[in-house]
């Protein structure tokens, strides 16, 4: 089946050029090869290579009918969770969603007090329904913000109405998120072993969000099985995905530092978050890696533009595009012209849209920033599959190049243990009175105040 999206690389060069992207094919195939036979880093991790296979035809069903039940019964719903177990399925959302589309909201991706107090007062009189999602069961912040959310729930609508309306995403059986969902009798899906967070957007994790929404995941599923299917083609030039990891990994041996991910359609805003944590995590380790950045275009071209034009020379730039566009918004003309846009008189702003980025995709290479253009034909729900599947399995192997386990995420745990320490968790003791003594020391340099 086509795959409705293309790279296109002729920004890149000079500083990578497709003979230098082919040169690296032998490398390339070996680490597909390694990828597809499970013997890389990580590949306890790699479940999310076949889409189409992580849930059953039978989970699937009974997924999409306890989305549906929860849109009759609900107006609304609350997702739970934190960075590849939230970002996926906004990032679809924010895509896709019709306007219309019954509201999700977020809870427990941060640990703002004023955030979840102005959530607890808008859902304040409405019929909601609460999706926890925690592969480990244990994360902080998510935990915090279903306890809160699950008492203000079972106060305002009642224990038995309340259990109906929570669904939990976790562990088939460790974690205790999975305790406490037998415990209560909670309906229950499950984040497979062998799919990690970052890669966990076609699982359950995403895509009962998702199909709460009234996106179809039948056709996102199925777009992305369809790149996983193209995906399975070694050769770089006959493999966009691929092409884009040796390129990003080129220009990073050449000293390049930063990769935006830029896009002109303000619906792929959070799609870039979920790509810069697909990619932070995968990559950001051994003190290596591109550090992965977004930007909004032409907003941000009104606030990064003069760095990305004329700062230092550290950025590479992929440009997200999509060729089909809302066609019916046009510029009306005018008798007097006082603005002088007459000349755009019954220019679609799609057009206009698109001739900004052919300008900026230009003039970015013009000031030494090398940049590619990921096209997508059109964004609906199975071109969106088809490019979270790209970007995974670009990942998966530009990490292998980079000579990182692109699976698993060491560094994120650092955060964890001081916190866990300040907060006095049972078993941190002695961490904690450390801490707290190095963090009373003002040491070399005290606070600045005004006098
Ligand atoms: O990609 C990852 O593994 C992480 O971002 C996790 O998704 C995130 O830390 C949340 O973890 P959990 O689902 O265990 O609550």
């Amino acid at each position: 089946m086509h795959v409705p999206l293309a790279l296109n690389p002729e920004y890149l060069a000079p500083e990578v050029t497709p003979a230098e992207v082919a040169a690296e094919q032998a490398n390339v195939t070996f680490w597909h090869e390694k990828l597809h036979a499970g013997t890389g880093p990580g590949a306890d991790f790699t479940g999310w290579l076949e889409p189409d296979q992580i849930l059953t035809p039978a989970e699937l069903d009974r997924l999409i009918a306890t989305a549906d039940r929860l849109r009759r019964e609900c107006e609304c719903l609350v997702v739970v969770g934190i960075g590849g177990s939230y970002l996926g399925a906004r990032a679809a959302i924010e895509a896709l969603a019709e306007p219309d589309a019954p509201p999700v909201l977020y809870a427990g991706q941060n640990l703002s007090a004023s955030y979840h107090q102005r959530l607890l007062q808008s859902l304040a009189g409405r019929p909601y329904a609460l999706n926890v999602i925690s592969k480990s069961g244990t994360t902080t912040e998510p935990a915090v913000a279903f306890r809160i959310l699950r008492q203000h729930l079972e106060s305002s609508a009642g224990k038995e109405i309340a259990r109906q309306r929570i669904v939990a995403t976790t562990d088939q059986q460790k974690g205790a998120l999975r305790s406490l969902a037998t415990q209560e009798g909670y309906e229950t899906f499950v984040v497979p072993d062998d799919v990690g967070g970052r890669f966990s957007v076609l699982s359950a994790v995403g895509l009962l969000p998702i199909a709460f929404a009234g996106i179809d995941v039948r056709a996102l599923v199925a777009g992305a099985a369809a790149c996983a299917r193209a995906c399975r083609e070694p050769q770089v030039e006959r493999n966009p995905a691929y092409y884009y990891a040796v390129a990003r990994n080129r220009l990073y041996r050449k000293g390049y530092a930063v990769e935006l991910l830029s896009s002109f359609e303000p619906r792929l805003q959070l799609l870039a978050e979920w790509w810069k944590q697909l990619f932070g995590e995968s990559e950001g380790k051994q003190q290596m890696g591109l550090f992965p950045a977004s930007a909004a275009f032409t907003t941000d071209l009104h606030s990064l533009g003069q760095y990305l034009q004329q700062g230092r020379r550290l950025l590479i730039e992929t440009f997200l595009q999509v060729a089909e566009g809302e066609p019916a918004v046009v510029v009306p003309a005018e008798a007097e012209n006082a603005d002088g846009l007459n000349f755009l008189a019954g220019q679609g702003l799609t057009t206009i849209n698109r001739e900004a980025y052919r300008a900026t995709a230009l003039a970015h290479r013009e000031g030494g920033v090398p940049n590619q253009t990921l096209t997508l034909e059109r964004l609906d729900a199975f071109a969106l599959g088809a490019l979270f599947y790209f970007f995974e399995k670009a990942c998966a192997l530009s990490g292998y190049l980079l000579g990182v386990n692109p699976f698993d995420q060491p560094g994120v745990e650092a955060y964890k243990g001081h916190m866990f320490a300040l907060l006095g968790k049972p078993g941190f003791e002695e961490q904690t009175t450390a801490l707290r003594a190095r963090l009373a020391d003002a040491g070399p340099a005290p606070e600045v105040r005004f006098p």
